[in-house]
């Protein structure tokens, strides 16, 4: 009998919020030499391997950035690859009804196409009841954006300049009323925010790594994991 037993992930703490930028899909569609969107089909089945781990292991909240506001700037093709992974995912969701998981989504859905909106609309009501992990998919989504967004909110509500804390702020991003992260998970070693949940991630731990968002399986997360419980969070205090 081992004296000392690997606790598994489930025995483990674990952060309330893990948020993921699911990058490095077109580098490991060209390590392959095959097109940008094979990486990115790739990356969706990563998605929903990690989402349905998550759940599984008893996260809370998990929010993966699949589409910012700056991802526009891509050759149409690709918008057009993301835009159709996405769709397929939502019409499949149907089939993780039983996961019990609380889909919402984030950023601004205005320039999206119609199905697309009326196909998020249905994920997240026919989800809204569910109460396993709470999976947030960033949709056109940029962090300055929903600043620019939360501040509209507020002139447009007639608050008053002594009225305004940070809770009138934190209570008008597309994330109100959820946790900040706890963790932002980076892959493919780039070392960069990106625009991602800029005032939510004020005392988020960060971690990152080389491996590319295909090749992301669960270990990682568990590894991942495994450090955060090792960081001493001191919110700015001692
Ligand atoms: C970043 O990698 C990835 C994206 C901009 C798209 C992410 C989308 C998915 C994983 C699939 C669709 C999502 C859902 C929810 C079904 P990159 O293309 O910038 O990679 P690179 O830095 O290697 O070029």
């Amino acid at each position: 009998m081992p004296l000392f037993k690997k606790k598994s992930t489930a025995e483990r703490p674990l952060p309330r919020h893990i948020a993921i930028v699911m990058d490095g899909n077109g580098r490991w569609a060209k390590k392959r030499g095959l097109p940008r969107s094979a990486g990115h089909i790739s990356g969706a089945k990563t998605f929903k391997s990690i989402a349905l781990y998550c759940n599984k292991i008893g996260l809370e909240y998990l929010t993966v950035y699949a589409f910012s506001t700056e991802n526009w700037k891509r050759p149409p093709e690709e918008v057009a690859g993301i835009m159709n992974l996405l769709r397929d995912y939502l019409k499949d969701a149907e089939n993780f009804k039983d996961e019990n998981i609380k889909v919402k989504f984030i950023g601004d859905p205005a320039p999206l196409a119609e199905d697309i909106k009326a196909l998020m609309k249905k994920n997240e009501d026919g989800s809204k009841d569910a109460t396993g992990l709470k999976l947030n998919i960033a949709i056109n989504y940029g962090g300055r954006d929903e600043l620019v967004h939360a501040v509209r909110k507020i002139v447009s509500e007639d608050i008053t300049e002594n009225e305004i804390t940070e809770q009138t702020v934190s209570d008008r991003l597309y994330t109100a009323g959820m946790p900040d992260p706890d963790f932002i998970i980076r892959p493919s070693g780039e070392y960069r925010t990106s625009n991602y949940l800029l005032w939510q991630s004020a005392y988020s731990e960060y971690w990152f790594s080389d491996v590319l968002w295909p090749d992301f399986t669960p270990k990682h997360l568990e590894k991942a994991i495994e450090e955060y419980n090792r960081r001493n969070r001191r919110f700015g205090g001692v």
